[in-house]
């Protein structure tokens, strides 16, 4: 776009040199972006501040110069070797702005032989900086849209990628659990069917063990439930859905859990992500952690919202665990990736020897007909 609006002002108004510098809003400075013939080879490697040169006062200013002969003269006239402007008599220099009054750049043409340029040639050309600039800002726009399609398309492949692992660890978690038990269930019945006619009190044993393997294996479905969507996420919010959580996972184990939580409101999709963070937090700190204090809290600051799930447990080497190639473990990958796409940040906290503490914050997202209010 940057070229072919050189070529146009080059050919619309016949002057025999082009500079085209764009405006760069972050760095506040004027860069060279596209030039005719032979300047185009300096572009991106002449900068000017504002107020510099002539088209640093014309950006500064949002007004044109014109200029027939004699620039050195002028005070705001800066001298480029590379730009040659020894070779070059007149020159004119417009401002390229967008809607708002939105500075996009500076045109600058540039006449070997004098030329008187009228008021109306400034007009024109400033005309065609104003097509320049609609048209810088649609390419500007339709590359912004691209990223975001790119973004797009990576949230649904890490989307379907996340659900099948999910899928996997399901299929898993059945086929180890209650479907074992139901195999183990049927021999006790074929047991018990070869018993009942000739020894009717064993019979009543592989009864009894057969019962006491229902309920293992109705407990476990449960469990796994519970896992795959827990009832209280939906009925109660997310911090009863943690107090169960931290419940569950240490009921047996001698480890003081805490519990600090404000009432956020939130977002349900940030609630039941939020959940399977401190699941997968809660999962490491029982295979790995061997902690005795566990602290979840959650609470809201002016940002949003922070979740910090912290234990006193044996902790690990992150610089170890970063250098490790991806593929290898997916816990901390996964909440990575979880609050990524809440467009969220992670802090993880440890050392060898010294605990585990994990700090999320997401934005609160808007609450409205799809949220709950966490109790
Ligand atoms: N709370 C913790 N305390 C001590 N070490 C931890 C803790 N959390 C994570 N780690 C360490 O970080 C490693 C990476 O954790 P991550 O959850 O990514 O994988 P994983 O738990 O080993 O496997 P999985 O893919 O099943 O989650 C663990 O192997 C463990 O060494
Ligand atoms: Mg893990």
């Amino acid at each position: 776009v940057l070229r072919a609006a050189v070529s146009l002002v080059l050919e619309a108004t016949g002057a025999d040199a082009c500079f085209l510098h764009r405006w760069d809003a972050e760095r506040r400075r004027l860069m060279l972006a596209a030039a005719s013939a032979p300047y185009d080879a300096l572009v991106g490697s002449v900068t000017l501040e504002p107020g510099e040169g002539i088209s640093g006062w014309v950006a500064a200013n949002r007004r044109p110069v014109v200029i027939a002969a004699g620039k050195d003269a002028d005070p705001r006239y800066k001298y480029i070797p590379e730009l040659e402007g020894e070779k070059y008599t007149s020159m004119v220099s417009v401002p390229v702005v967008a809607p708002e009054d939105r500075l996009v750049g500076v045109v600058n043409v540039h006449t070997r032989r004098r030329r008187d340029f009228r008021e109306e040639d400034v007009a024109f050309l400033q005309d065609i900086a104003s097509l320049i600039a609609s048209a810088i800002e649609g390419a500007e726009l339709l590359s912004q849209l691209r990223e975001k399609e790119r973004a797009l398309e990576e949230l649904v492949r890490t989307t379907i990628q996340a659900q099948e692992e999910e899928r996997r660890r399901v299929a898993t978690e059945i086929h180890d659990g209650v479907t074992q038990q139901l195999v183990s269930t049927w021999y006790r019945v074929h047991a018990c069917e070869r018993l009942l006619a000739t020894d009717p009190a064993a019979a009543a044993g592989e009864l009894a063990a057969t019962k006491a393997l229902i309920d293992e294996a109705l407990g476990e479905a449960r469990a796994a439930i519970y896992d795959l969507r827990p009832a209280t996420l939906d009925d109660l919010g997310l911090v009863p859905s943690l107090e169960v959580l931290l419940g569950r996972a240490f009921a047996d184990d001698d480890v003081e859990v805490r519990l600090d939580a404000q009432p956020v409101r939130l977002a349900k999709h940030l609630e039941v992500a939020l959940y399977r963070v401190a699941q997968e937090a809660v999962s490491n700190i029982k295979r790995h952690a061997g902690a005795r204090r566990v602290t979840i809290a959650l609470l809201e600051d002016p940002d949003g919202v922070v979740l910090r799930i912290a234990d006193d447990g044996r902790g690990f080497d992150l610089e170890a665990y970063r250098r490790k190639p991806p593929g290898t473990s997916f816990g901390l990958a996964g909440i990575q990736e979880r609050v990524r796409l809440l467009g969220g940040t992670l802090r993880v906290r440890s050392a060898p020897g010294a605990g585990t503490a994990l700090e999320i914050r997401v934005a609160a997202g808007d609450a409205g007909t799809d949220g709950g209010r966490s109790r």
